[in-house]
């Protein structure tokens, strides 16, 4: 891989004007009083970059999208509230501009936020020559001098204007995110330390076969839990009662299972109702009743997950154990993530081990569970992205920065 410039590389850069893309996609609620950010990790892991550049003198825009907005400017994706909370943790104004309007005057150090940029359909258009068209107007806010620094990790496996078009506008850069992420995802891929455990969680087997195919052959062990388990279960011949199951997705899972690498629950809690207050029994995987659905694994299940983890060099864990979203099916993800925190603090058989979570859910689990953010050697900010990485496909965001000009 050619080394990424970065924004080292970038001479003085006060009075001049950066771009920088940022993943600021976070989960809202929304009630009368507005809407509230349940999850900021992907601002706070924004700020680092977005500071430094204020610092050293530049006009900073920031770029982002919220949400798939498909009918232009709605209320629902603003980023307002992202504005907001960005300005707090940085405890300087972050002001909100139009897309499509001239920029607001800035001076030094000034940190504008423009509006969801997924207002504009040329950011996510198939067309090139409509994504480039924006491409350009974007570079044209900066005038001379003009600097992109792309630090949306998250987002980097998106061939989408602000994110891969742009960096072929203006001079780009990697932010400290994107390197960052880079870089650990690139120990994992080459010649991690062994053993090597992947923990796999979520809901679709579907979604994550082709990863689990192209970390088969890397990893020593493949856990697996969440809603997938259970096609992987059936495979086995078992019954799954009412839990998910992905009937299209069984020969498939079955081929997997030859591997012998891959580690199913052996326990899981069922219920008779997708609720919080719906009856719940823990049962061994053989014995799953008719009528009832598993939507989180077990008690044992997480102790043999954790004996594994206790002895890995490596662990990445994409995706929850359960439904740790209602309390009754959160002890699954909270037992294998404590497991992980265990192995990188050397507890387990006092092996150290180097633990990357993969982005989205398992990172607001991380966060809604309580457990310790620095617990784990790295919480990556992109889901997707990271899983794609793994798989070896080419993300656009960053082959884009790789070219030389
Ligand atoms: C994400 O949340 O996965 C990233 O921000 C990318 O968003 P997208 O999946 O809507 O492209
Ligand atoms: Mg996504």
């Amino acid at each position: 891989m050619a080394r990424l410039r970065t924004i080292e590389d970038l001479g003085d850069l006060r009075g001049r004007r950066v771009l920088v893309r940022s993943d600021l996609n976070v989960p809202l609620e929304h009630s009368p009083d507005g809407a509230r950010i349940t999850d900021d990790g992907r601002i706070r892991a924004s700020v680092p970059t977005i500071t430094s550049l204020a610092e050293a003198g530049a006009l900073v825009v920031i770029m982002a999208h919220l949400g798939r907005p498909k009918n232009g400017p709605e209320d629902k994706y603003s980023l307002a509230p992202v504005a907001e909370r960005l300005g707090d943790l940085r405890a300087a104004p972050v002001r909100l501009a139009e897309l499509g309007k001239p920029l607001p005057n800035m001076a030094a150090g000034d940190v504008v936020l423009l509006e969801n940029i997924r207002f504009d359909p040329r950011e996510t258009s198939k067309n090139d020559d409509e994504r480039g068209e924006l491409a350009g107007e974007l570079a044209a806010l900066t005038g001379t001098q003009g600097v992109f620094v792309s630090d949306g990790f998250g987002v980097v496996h998106r061939k989408q204007a602000s994110v891969y078009d742009l960096a072929r506008e203006l001079p780009a850069y990697a932010g400290g995110l994107v390197l960052t992420e880079v870089e650990v995802l690139r120990k994992l891929t080459h010649d991690p330390e062994r053993p090597y455990a992947v923990v796999l969680g979520g809901s679709k087997v579907s979604d994550k076969l082709q990863v689990i195919e192209s970390l088969l052959p890397q990893v020593d062990s493949l856990l697996v839990g969440g809603g997938m388990c259970f096609t992987f279960l059936a495979a086995q011949g078992l019954g799954v009662g009412d839990s998910l199951l992905e009937e299209d997705q069984i020969n498939s899972c079955r081929r997997l299972l030859e591997s012998g690498k891959v580690v199913l629950p052996v326990d899981v809690v069922v219920a008779d109702d997708f609720s919080a207050e719906a009856n719940t029994r823990t049962v061994p995987v053989e014995k799953i009743p008719d009528g009832w659905k598993g939507l989180d694994i077990g008690p044992e299940s997480v102790a043999a997950f954790a004996q594994v983890l206790a002895s890995a060099k490596t662990v990445f864990w994409n995706g929850p154990m359960g439904v740790f979203e209602l309390a009754p099916f959160a002890e699954g993800t909270r037992g294998v993530a404590q497991a992980i925190v265990d192995t990188t603090a050397g507890k387990g058989d006092g092996t150290v081990g180097f633990s990357v979570v993969g982005g989205g859910d398992s990172a607001a689990a991380v966060r809604a569970l309580g457990l310790p953010e620095d617990g784990f050697s790295h919480i990556s900010t992109g889901g997707g992205a990271s899983l794609e990485y793994l798989e070896g496909k080419v993300l656009p965001g960053i082959a884009v920065l790789e070219e030389r000009k």
